[in-house]
């Protein structure tokens, strides 16, 4: 029987909550000085805050298509990722950038603590990911953990997340044409989201062409995915989301649902499933679980 996709995530989510919380340990790793206590507590406050874990979970379940043994290495690659992406929200809600006071129903790292230590829970953030990624704890072979370290790089600066992330700042009260969204939306959101199906091609193995495949699935998703919170920021309570709602229009920021409307967006999401599922026809019934996730990418309420 199949299990319904909510109870895999929080399964895969209690897991990597537990790697993320191991990391985050007070006591200093070899080669570290000395883990300065109040910003060590405001990474776990970017962190240890109940996110959906979706990254991760894909990580998990794309190595899981390839029967990867080393479930501890494609965990810890999956809480680097976490990390990635956590810092890119502690710096997204900065008020040089979105300024926003709530993230996860919680207030943000800025206001629960100050700027100077928002923007270094982000740097320290971002840089342990490639710690984690690169450890001896990380037991894969060195040239698939360099494969992750580069790709880990791209999707996440220039011409990945922080490039998006430009874009997007640089589009606020400019009318941008369709093709400028969608490439703004692959680098801020998508990036992140095909590396998690990419890594876990690389951790299990996997072939070129099977890699690539299921990066194109990431891409599917990582676009259904921005979509979608570009409709939750129109339609839902920020209670439900635990977060500011109604911010991008107000911003005036570049979204497809802004452009085009609601139905419209939910019929792209329908098609961006169909297209996700398709690429995973090749996979068969071991597909299922990433099957569920594009639904829930499309469908979810927060
Ligand atoms: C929010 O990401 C930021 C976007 C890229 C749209 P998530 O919706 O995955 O946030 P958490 O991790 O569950 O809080
Ligand atoms: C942020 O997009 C994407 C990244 C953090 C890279 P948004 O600004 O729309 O995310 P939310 O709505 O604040 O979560
Ligand atoms: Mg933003
Ligand atoms: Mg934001
Ligand atoms: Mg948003």
């Amino acid at each position: 029987m199949t299990l319904p996709f909510e109870v895999k995530l929080a399964a895969g989510a209690d897991l990597v909550e537990k790697t993320l919380r191991d990391l985050l340990e007070p006591r200093p790793l070899e080669g570290e000085l000395h883990r300065p206590e109040r910003l060590l507590k405001a990474m776990r406050h970017g962190v240890l805050n109940g996110g959906k874990r979706l990254r991760p979970f894909l990580v998990l379940e794309t190595a899981a298509l390839f029967d990867a043994t080393d479930n501890m290495a494609a965990l810890r690659v999956a809480a680097a990722l976490e990390c990635v992406h956590c810092y890119s929200l502690v710096h997204d809600d900065l008020p040089a950038m979105d300024d926003d006071d709530l993230r996860r129903g919680q207030p943000t790292v800025h206001r629960a603590f100050d700027e100077a230590a928002a923007i270094l829970a982000g740097d320290s953030l971002l840089t342990y990911a490639f710690d984690i990624v690169s450890a001896p704890e990380t037991t894969l072979p060195a040239e698939a953990k360099l494969i992750l370290v580069n790709r880990l790089a791209r999707a996440s600066g220039i011409g990945g997340m922080a490039g998006g992330q430009a874009l997007d700042l640089a589009a606020e009260g400019v009318q941008l044409r369709e093709d400028e969204i969608l490439r703004l939306q692959a680098m801020k959101t998508g990036a992140l989201i095909r590396f998690a199906c990419e890594a876990g091609a690389v951790i299990g193995g996997a072939s070129r062409a099977e890699t690539e495949r299921l990066g194109e699935f990431g891409a599917a998703i990582g676009l259904a995915f921005q979509l979608a919170d570009d409709l939750l920021d129109l339609t839902a309570s920020s209670e439900a989301l635990g977060k500011a709602t109604g911010k991008d229009a107000a911003a005036g920021k570049a979204t497809l649902a802004g452009l085009h409307g609601i139905d419209w967006t939910r019929q792209q999401l329908r098609g961006l499933v169909a297209q996700a599922n398709e690429i995973l026809d090749p996979f068969g019934e071991r597909a299922e679980t990433l099957r569920q996730a594009a639904q829930f990418v499309a469908e979810r309420e927060k």
